[in-house]
């Protein structure tokens, strides 16, 4: 018998609507394409256009689902292994978000990394739950923060018992995978759930070389950004759930909170597609994409000046369980440049483009989409980027990478207001130097190593403010600060209790 996972109910549900001769009376304006001005037409086709449609009657809703949204969905949990799986129209942004809303209430706490994607903190500031930090394992060498340790997981729950729940990232940005199966047996200890941001691991599913998928290792909700390696368009992303830790309504309410009342058909389309095509092709795609990855990664080692991020760190590290080896980090210090420098050369020269460069290295993301031929234009490219007399090697001060490491991230600051009080209140940019002492109103994150110095609440100390200049001196970046660091956000004397 034909196995269900071949059918598509939302995409061909969607398909015949698209099709169907009638006069549109509904939203969007430019009913089917008709009244879409000619470059968005030559942009995108007529096609495209024929199928963005609002939620007409045989096309479900994505908030009430009973008709082919639910059935795409159910298909999806069985082929991602859950119990129940909603579609996102907003990316993992907002399933974050809605985990965290749907679990903790005002003032209740909740265990989470310090480098937690800024949906997390956003979601501390809808929900005002108080955040319990616990640092990442710090990976010096690398400049990168890996996963939190089961050991830290385990101090801060025995610290403060009364956490509502436990939220970790699997994978990093970097493919590196901590350990989701001790981390979920202790949550479960303390009879609260796991909640996972799996964004860059909606693969792990489909084959055994993966790391393990965090449904399978015991998560309790898992949120992954389904466009990011999978087959689904920009913003589609899916949350999924199982046990009994985790209120399926308030899931269903929060994200009704977080997301548009019109979410696009053309997103949750990919995702019934990126879905079938996955539980129909996965481990060959996944096969051809680990191959693809193996083969850069040997061929990258093999260039003078490179080194690529591999799996012997993982004995080493508690926060290093697992790689998946379809992310390359590639550090180009030996190059004689900086990763930013190598990027922007790469991206305007040489035809080859990142993920995400950094001071000291570039991570790639090879996924079902690549060919040999962007895995041989990637390793022609370093090779260029790597000969002696290379005529990229500018003798330009932009282009020369900084040898020294930058320091160590400060020790977490104090946090006198909760991420919500601190962002609800008036604030006030001061400069730099009249800043510690102050409370920070914004996160202030700086690139190496991606780990935020401050969070909104969080009392700015002389070492966070030093740490920043620091980095930037050593040709970082800094997010979350005015004109290069010169001034800081900070909460009005008048709404803390400092003054
Ligand atoms: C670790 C992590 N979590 C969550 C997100 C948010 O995902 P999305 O872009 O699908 O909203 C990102 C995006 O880069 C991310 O890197």
């Amino acid at each position: 018998m034909r196995s269900p996972q071949h059918e598509l109910p939302l995409l061909a549900a969607l398909q015949a609507c698209g099709q169907r001769p009638h006069s549109a009376f509904y939203t969007p304006g430019h009913k089917q394409g008709q009244g879409a001005s000619e470059p968005l037409t030559a942009l995108l086709g007529r096609a495209a256009l024929q199928v963005d449609l609002p939620e007409l009657p045989d096309l479900d809703n994505l908030f009430a689902p009973e008709g082919v949204i639910q059935q795409a969905q159910e298909l999806a949990a069985d082929a991602f292994g859950a119990e129940r799986t909603w579609f996102l129209a907003n990316g993992s942004t907002c399933g974050i978000e809605a985990a965290i809303l749907a679990t903790c209430l005002p003032g209740e706490k909740i265990i989470l990394p310090r480098n937690a994607h800024q949906s997390a903190i956003a979601a501390l500031i809808l929900s005002g739950a108080v955040p319990i930090f616990v640092n990442p394992d710090y990976d010096a060498r690398w400049e990168i923060a890996h996963s939190i340790a089961p050991a830290m997981v385990a101090q801060a729950l025995e610290q403060h018992p009364d956490a509502k729940a436990v939220l970790m990232v699997y994978p990093t940005y970097y493919g590196v995978a901590g350990d989701v199966q001790a981390i979920a047996h202790l949550a479960h200890q303390h009879g609260i759930p796991l909640l996972v941001d799996e964004a860059h691991g909606a693969h792990f599913a489909f084959h055994p070389e993966l790391p393990i998928a965090a449904l399978r290792a015991g998560a309790d909700l898992v949120v992954q950004s389904t466009h990011k390696v999978l087959g689904a368009m920009t913003q589609a992303a899916m949350l999924h759930v199982q046990g009994n830790r985790i209120s399926r309504d308030r899931i269903s309410r929060a994200l009704q909170l977080v997301q548009s009342t019109s979410p696009s058909y053309v997103l949750l389309a990919s995702l019934d597609a990126a879905r079938q095509q996955m539980a129909l092709n996965g481990h060959e795609l996944m096969t051809q994409s680990l191959s693809l990855a193996d083969t850069a990664r040997t061929q990258l080692q093999q260039i003078p000046g490179l080194a690529v991020l591999d799996e012997t760190l993982a004995s080493s590290s508690p926060g290093f369980h697992a790689l998946d080896r379809t992310r390359l980090t590639v550090d180009v210090t030996n190059l004689g440049l900086t990763g930013f420098a190598a990027d922007e050369i790469l991206h305007e020269q040489l035809g080859v483009t990142a993920e995400l460069p950094s001071l000291h290295h570039l991570t790639f993301i090879i996924s079902l989409g690549n060919t040999p031929q962007d895995i041989d234009r990637l390793i022609h490219a370093f090779c260029t980027l790597a000969k002696a007399d290379s005529e990229f090697k500018i003798q330009n001060s932009k282009f020369k990478t900084q040898n020294s490491a930058t320091p160590q991230p400060p020790s977490p600051s104090p946090q006198h207001l909760t991420p919500r009080d601190a962002f609800l209140a008036p604030s006030e940019s001061v400069a730099i130097a009249q800043a510690p002492g102050r409370i920070s109103a914004a996160l202030v994150c700086p690139y190496p190593p991606g780990i935020p110095v401050l969070l909104p609440g969080e009392v700015i100390t002389a070492e966070a403010v030093s740490y920043l200049q620091a980095v930037v001196a050593l040709g970082g970046i800094v997010t979350g600060c005015g004109d290069a660091l010169q001034t800081l956000e900070v909460v009005k004397y008048s709404a803390t209790r400092l003054d």
